[in-house]
């Protein structure tokens, strides 16, 4: 047996990319404020795998897509002897061709239904303008993005399993021909034609430069977003002077009609304050909150705000089932700090909120 050359380099630098951008991501999903990064990292997700694509249908030994052993019959062979004698395989053995294809099957569900997230839930990038439309979908897309996401990862740790096993078993080189490119087998080598490393350098490397450009440049269109800034003092002077003396100023869509009702219907006693106004005023203010409130709008929050009110006639969104949800993680304590002193100081923690904005990318909780 001979040392071949199996591997391209072009080969591997896409399977180290796609398993660093697939793991960063997956982790990063549950911090809020990066998920620009984690965007950034789907988009080039999807991108690392269009090459992938495209290099299986190109005359690649070993890597097109022709190579690959997708005969059932041949998978549960490799099943039943999975402990038993070794058998070589130069490119993917059954069980690996399996993998990779749902991998990458999987992957590519898992950027679209992340496009749709995003644009949906957060009216923000590529799709961002169906925020506008199909909002409410936004909880189903998220559902069916986190199942690709999640059975991605599933077979990820089934894949890395059954390399594992291999290596100890049968002392196979797998691993390490994904690193050097070499596998002790009797066959051919890998032999790329220059249009092959051409178009292989490029598109990898334009994965990781747009990848790059989207963290140094957010406003683009992959990232583009559709929450613009509202001016309230412009929009509605009354409210704004009326409702920012006291306190943040808190956007009409953070509550629904009936709630802005109750509330401007007994400012006298408004939580312990008197914050009465003319009738005249309050009439006017109280037209402008029921005009823009949640039922109104389509953001992520006003959604949810809205369907998480069971009881009626709730007038503070810190006792809103759902703010009380997403602020679950935040010890007490936090909420004592100077800084912040009481939970309905919102603006200590989301920068954009006086101007109706309140994206995850904006969340910073003060030290
Ligand atoms: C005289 C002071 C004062 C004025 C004026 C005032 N508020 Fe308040 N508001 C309070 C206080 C005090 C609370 C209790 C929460 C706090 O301590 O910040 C409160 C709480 C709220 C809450 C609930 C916040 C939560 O905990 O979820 C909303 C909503 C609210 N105010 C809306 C308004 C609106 C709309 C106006 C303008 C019509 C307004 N407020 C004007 C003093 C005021
Ligand atoms: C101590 C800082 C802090 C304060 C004060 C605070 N928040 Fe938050 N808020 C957060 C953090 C952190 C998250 C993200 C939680 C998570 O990861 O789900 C969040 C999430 C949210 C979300 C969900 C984000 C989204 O895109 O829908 C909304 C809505 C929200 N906050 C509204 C408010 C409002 C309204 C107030 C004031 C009544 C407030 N928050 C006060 C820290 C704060």
């Amino acid at each position: 047996m001979t040392k071949v050359y199996v591997w391209s380099l072009a080969t591997r630098f896409f399977h180290i990319l796609l398993v660093l951008a697939v793991g960063l991501a997956y982790i990063l999903s549950e911090v809020e404020n990066f998920l620009s990064f984690h965007v950034a990292l789907g988009y080039m997700v999807g991108l690392l795998l269009l090459y992938r694509i495209v290099w299986g249908f190109m005359d690649v030994r070993y890597s097109k897509f022709k190579d690959f052993n997708l005969n059932l019959r041949d998978l549960f062979a490799y099943m039943i002897n999975v402990f038993g004698e070794k058998k070589e395989y130069v490119g993917h053995n059954p069980a690996s061709s399996w993998a990779i294809v749902s991998m990458i099957v999987l992957a590519l569900l898992a950027v679209v239904s992340g496009t749709l997230v995003y644009g949906t839930q957060e009216g923000m990038g590529v799709l961002s303008f169906l925020n506008a439309t199909i909002f409410k979908d936004m909880e189903l897309f998220e559902e069916i993005h986190e199942f690709f996401a999640n059975a991605l990862i599933a077979v990820v740790f089934v894949h890395i399993a059954g390399v594992v096993l291999d290596k100890v078993v049968h002392k196979s080189d797998a691993i390490s021909s994904m690193k050097n490119g070499y596998k002790n087998v009797d066959a051919k080598s890998v032999e790329l034609s220059l249009f092959q490393r051409v178009f292989g350098f490029i598109w990898i490397g334009s994965s990781v430069l747009f990848f790059v450009y989207m963290l140094v440049s957010p406003s683009n269109i992959m990232l583009e977003d559709a929450n613009k800034r509202v001016d309230y003092k412009v929009k509605h002077e009354l409210f704004y002077e009326e409702c920012i003396s006291c306190h943040t100023l808190y956007p009409p869509y953070l509550l629904p009609k009936e709630s802005w009702i109750t509330m401007m219907n007994d400012l006298e006693n408004h939580f312990g304050d008197d914050a009465s106004l003319e009738e005249e005023d309050k009439e006017l203010i109280q037209e402008y909150l029921v005009k823009n409130a949640a039922e109104n709008s389509t953001k992520e929050s006003a959604y949810k705000i809205l369907n998480s009110i069971d009881k009626k006639g709730i007038i503070a969104i810190t006792k809103t089932k759902y703010w009380k949800k997403r602020h679950d993680d935040i010890d007490d304590e936090v909420f004592k700090n100077k800084n912040i002193s009481k939970k309905s100081n919102c603006k200590a923690c989301h920068k954009g909120i006086e101007q109706g904005l309140l994206n995850d990318k904006d969340i910073k909780i003060p030290k």
